[in-house]
């Protein structure tokens, strides 16, 4: 696996505007996302926390309070974590990987 990343051993589960993402365990969320679009690596995120351009709103379980303003170059998402609003730039990256990711069922 690329330099990129964080070590990690296996892929955990995440939804993303109602999709169900595998993402590999023990990384930011920003990277997390990465690992299923590729793109976000050569975007214009400053990965730092000044751009705001991978802001999201999220939940960290289902049934958890609803955060807003949090930033995927910041964050470490768990197995259950939940994005339900995506900051334009992030929306536009990840569009492919969303429509063709299944639908979670929960
Ligand atoms: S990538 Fe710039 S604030 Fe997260």
């Amino acid at each position: 696996m690329s330099d990129f990343y964080q070590p990690f051993e296996k892929l955990i589960p995440i939804v993303v505007m109602g999709k169900r993402l595998q993402v590999p365990e023990n990384n930011l969320l920003l990277r997390q996302l990465q690992y299923v679009c590729p793109d976000i690596g050569t975007g214009k995120y400053c990965w730092n926390g000044e751009c705001r351009y991978c802001e999201i709103t999220y939940q960290v379980e289902p049934g958890g309070p609803m955060m807003t303003g949090g930033l995927a170059c910041l964050i470490k998402a768990r197995a259950g974590l939940r994005v339900t609003k995506l900051a334009f730039e992030l929306r536009y990256n990840l569009s492919e990987a969303l429509a063709a990711a299944p639908v979670a069922e929960d």
